[in-house]
């Protein structure tokens, strides 16, 4: 198989690089160490006893499973776990292994104690999917040799490792896997404001970013309580400084925040045009719901995947959304955001 299918991280002699490009930036935030992870209580404790408990046994952890909407931090604890722990790790994602073979052989080549990353496992084929449960839970790799009636089953013993997947989708990984992370399932939870201002604080820090609190407050107001939106919108109001502000003083105010925000079309409460898009249409057009969401993202001429993965998420947890059996709802909070009248006020119109 390619190499580009599998990339190798070596964490038993970690050298620190120089920041030199902003590509790298994003891997230049992550926090690398339990202390710097901030929030997530619940799974960073549950990880550490794990990780502690299985090294004092001298056994290698158990397998993990990560979930939760995109850029709250799943790839980034599964770099943190392989660094606290010492232990090389090899990321691959679901679709980049096609065939058996793509997974026998990046099975077969782990070394004792490595850490497997599968970004995006809901995206792993059935037959990979059926090769992995005996690998994860007898460390051992089937494989059929020939066709037909002289097809045979040979067994190979592999080297222990500890798997760590990640997925946005968990309701798509089938039961008997997700069974399998003997070391867990945890899912991630948005952050709180003041848990993103940290966040904000310390990406400052680390890009040499001079800011007021007010001007954090802000950025950690619309960040969609995730730390990757916070890290991406601290750059682009760095951005918009350097460019609106030359030769001004190089501390990000409040004003400076609201403007290079406001120009990326996100409000006061982190809603993108996306997410305001969807609200319109679904109070404009179907009365506030209920809506299925096929209806809404033909509405929209976007993908279910992406209006339930991205979009809603953020818009339940503000309360301007709600999941029922028989669609998509918004709330009177949703109206009263976008200035719509409520459909008891319309009601209370029509009498
Ligand atoms: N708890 C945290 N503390 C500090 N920074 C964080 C934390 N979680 C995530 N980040 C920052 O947010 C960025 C995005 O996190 P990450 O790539 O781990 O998200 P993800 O859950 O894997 O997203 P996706 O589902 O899109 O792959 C990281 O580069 C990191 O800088
Ligand atoms: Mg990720």
């Amino acid at each position: 198989m390619s190499r580009k299918k599998i990339k190798e991280i070596d964490n038993t002699n970690t050298k620190k690089t120089e920041i030199t490009d902003d590509s790298f930036l994003d891997q230049t935030l992550r926090p690398t160490r339990f202390e710097e992870y901030i929030g997530q209580k619940h799974i960073k404790d549950n990880v550490k006893i794990l990780l502690k408990a299985a090294e004092e046994r001298g056994h290698i952890p158990e397998h993990l499973l990560f979930y939760g909407p995109p850029g709250l931090g799943k790839t980034t604890l599964a770099h943190l776990i392989a660094h606290e722990t010492g232990r090389q790790m090899k990321i691959t994602s679901g679709p980049a292994i096609e065939k058996v073979g793509d997974l026998a052989s990046i099975l077969t080549n782990l070394a004792a104690g490595d850490i497997l990353f599968i970004d995006e496992i809901h995206r792993l084929n059935k037959m990979v999917e059926e090769i992995l449960y005996p690998a994860m839970e007898s460390g051992v790799l089937d494989i059929i040799i020939g066709k037909g009636p002289s097809a045979r089953t040979i067994q190979l013993d592999l080297p222990p490792f500890t798997l760590i997947a990640a997925t946005t989708r968990v309701a798509m990984v089938s039961s008997p896997l997700r069974s399998r992370f003997s070391g867990g399932v945890f899912r991630l939870e948005f952050y709180s404001n003041e848990e993103i201002a940290k966040i904000i604080e310390r990406s400052s820090k680390l890009l040499k970013i001079k800011l007021e609190e007010e001007a954090l407050k802000e950025i950690a107001k619309r960040s969609r309580f995730t730390p990757r939106t916070a890290n991406y919108f601290l750059k682009r109001c760095r951005d918009f400084a350097q460019i609106y502000e030359k030769g001004k003083e190089k501390i990000l105010s409040q004003k400076i925040c609201k403007d290079a925000l406001n120009m990326l079309a996100i409000d006061d409460i982190g809603l993108n045009s996306s997410d305001r898009k969807f609200l319109e249409i679904l109070i404009e057009k179907f009365n506030g719901g209920p809506v299925g969401l096929k209806t809404m993202s033909a509405a929209l001429s976007e993908e279910e995947a992406t209006l339930e993965e991205v979009v809603e998420p953020y818009l339940i947890q503000l309360g301007l959304l709600e999941r029922t059996a028989r669609g998509r709802v918004a709330t009177g909070k949703a109206c009263e955001h976008l200035g719509f009248n409520t459909k008891e006020e319309k009601q209370n119109k029509l009498i």
